[in-house]
């Protein structure tokens, strides 16, 4: 156990370790020095426990299971459920939740999806990787990881998921001396880390699994920003790597990865602005502005989505006219449509394309930097009303509209009109 660095024998301890260094190692736990030989070797590969890690990676583990610094919300499952994992000793209650990497494995949604959508089909590439290098920035086409065997599936995504080499070494960005081998790579701080899992194949505006893809092409190489995965979605800070250990404070990326569930990071996605151009018409602008992601929005897995929700009300607060656009990512390499269904029947993946295009033609994810406008145009009698606009996000889209534990409300705004 560690103790307070503010205990009672704190004034006391120059002293006393100059004279005994010995003498005081029960009051205070000394910080190891790191071993000159290697102690620690993963012969489980990418299926070695996390917690083996966060033994000595406290601050970090804390972050990757618990999301501890993060607003993450995962309404869907209780916290206990969310967080479950923990080493040492664990906090009888915490309100943060477990990230998305830490539950890849726990998670009932891959494994239940593989079921419901899939036919059973392997999806364990990313949810369950092996060991890969990583890909050169300007790669054509990713292509898939290779899948852990499914006995080993029950560990998910792990640390040695990203930072195990298939040399089976630590791939770090720094050159440290650890109780294990290491592989300095500084492409760990730019977002070919992030690439393989969060991209498949070639690059395909509108089509879902395309985040790095977006990011690199629209984002980055347009010079929107220079920002890489990890600055927003890996906030740093500066403290101790192993905290066991006699190593000074360096700079340490949080392992936080809030996405979808952190109503902070959606927060900062979307502008929106309601506009009625004629005076006294019923005629409306509604215009979304991607200002603060790095790539589409939504992005990722085609069961996302944003809906935006528009109405009128009277003077009275009485409904009296409303409408709704879907923007999600297209399940496959043409837009989602109705009018496929039929021809979908016959596809090996039948019912995730249903699905899909039973909710199609709707509006395409909104680009890094691109502002979308909307028309509206209500049947509204002369009189006084007021706009309301609001974004929400859905986490699967293809679940009941009106199961909304898995939708989160991010932005509303509202504008006084009238017509004549
Ligand atoms: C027995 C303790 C211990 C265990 C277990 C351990 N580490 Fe480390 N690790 C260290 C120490 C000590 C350092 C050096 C820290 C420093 O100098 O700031 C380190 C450094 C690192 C670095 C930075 C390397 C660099 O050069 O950039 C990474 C990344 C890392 N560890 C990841 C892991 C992962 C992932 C696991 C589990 C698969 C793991 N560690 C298990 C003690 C440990
Ligand atoms: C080994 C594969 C893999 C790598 C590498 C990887 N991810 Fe992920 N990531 C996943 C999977 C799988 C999920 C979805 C897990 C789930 O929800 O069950 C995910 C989810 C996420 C989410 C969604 C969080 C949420 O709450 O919905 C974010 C954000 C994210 N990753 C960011 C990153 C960033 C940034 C990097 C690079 C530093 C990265 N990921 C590297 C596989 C990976
Ligand atoms: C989704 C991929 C991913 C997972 C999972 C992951 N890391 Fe990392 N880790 C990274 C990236 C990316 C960096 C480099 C961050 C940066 O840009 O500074 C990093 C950096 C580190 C470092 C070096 C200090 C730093 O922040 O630069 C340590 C130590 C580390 N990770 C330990 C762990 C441990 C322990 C776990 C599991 C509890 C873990 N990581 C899980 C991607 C991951
Ligand atoms: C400029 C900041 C920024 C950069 C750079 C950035 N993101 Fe994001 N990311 C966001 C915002 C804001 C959201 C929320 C809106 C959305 O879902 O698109 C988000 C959402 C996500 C999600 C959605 C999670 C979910 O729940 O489905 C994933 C996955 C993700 N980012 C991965 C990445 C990866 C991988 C990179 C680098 C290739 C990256 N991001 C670069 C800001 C950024
Ligand atoms: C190319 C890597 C990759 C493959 C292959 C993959 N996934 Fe995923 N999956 C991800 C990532 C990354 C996310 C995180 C969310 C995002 O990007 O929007 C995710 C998220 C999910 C989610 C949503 C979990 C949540 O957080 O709500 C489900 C369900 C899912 N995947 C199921 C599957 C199924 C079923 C398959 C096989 C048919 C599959 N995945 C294949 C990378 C992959």
């Amino acid at each position: 156990m560690k103790r307070s660095k503010f205990s009672p024998i704190v004034p006391l301890l120059p002293l006393a370790l100059l004279l005994f260094p010995l003498a005081v190692s029960g009051a205070v736990t000394p910080k190891a020095p790191v071993p000159a030989t290697i102690t620690v070797t993963f012969p489980k590969g990418t299926a070695t426990p996390s917690e083996l890690c966060g033994e000595c990676h406290k601050a970090i583990y804390r972050e990757f299971a618990h999301g501890f610094g993060a607003d993450i919300h995962t309404r869907d499952l209780q916290s206990d459920e969310a967080g479950g994992r923990d080493i040492g000793h664990p906090p009888a209650a915490i309100s943060s939740m477990a990230t998305a990497h830490a539950m890849a494995g726990t998670d009932p949604f891959p494994l239940h999806a593989r079921e419901s959508e899939a036919d059973g089909k392997s999806c364990n590439v990313c949810h369950f990787p092996e060991a890969f290098a990583l890909p050169d920035m300007d790669l054509s086409e990713t292509y898939k990881p290779k899948p852990r065997l499914k006995s080993q599936e029950a560990g998910g995504l792990t640390c040695a998921s990203c930072h195990l080499t298939p040399e089976g070494k630590i791939r770090g960005p720094y050159n440290l001396r650890a109780p294990h081998e290491n592989a300095p790579d500084v492409k760990m701080r730019s977002s070919v880390m992030c690439a393989y899992c969060h991209s498949l194949g070639k690059r395909n505006v509108g089509q879902q699994t395309q985040t790095f893809l977006e990011w690199r092409d629209d984002f980055w190489k347009r010079g929107l920003g220079s920002q890489n995965c990890q600055e927003c979605h890996m906030p740093r800070t500066v403290r101790s790597l192993a905290e066991g250990y006699d190593v000074p404070d360096r700079v340490a990326a949080r392992h936080l990865w809030t996405g979808g569930r952190s109503l902070q990071r959606l927060q900062n996605a979307l502008s929106q602005v309601i506009v009625q151009p004629d005076q006294g018409s019923a005629k409306f602008e509604l215009h979304l502005i991607n200002i603060g992601a790095g790539h589409s929005v939504p992005t990722g897995s085609n069961r996302r989505a944003v809906y935006l929700q528009v109405e009128a009300r009277d003077a009275q607060g009485i409904l009296a006219a409303r409408s709704d656009w879907m923007f999600a990512p297209w399940y496959g390499s043409r837009p989602d449509d109705k009018a496929f269904l039929e021809d979908d029947k016959k596809r090996p993946d039948a019912k995730a394309a249903m699905q899909a295009d039973a909710q199609g033609p709707h509006e395409p994810i909104i680009r890094a930097g691109e502002e979308r406008t909307l028309t509206w145009s209500p049947l509204l009698k002369p009189g006084n009303y007021t706009i309301h606009s609001t974004l929400v996000y859905d986490l699967n889209r293809y679940n009941d509209r009106a199961a909304t534990a898995d939708q989160t409300v991010f932005g509303s705004i509202s504008l006084p009109i009238r017509i004549e």
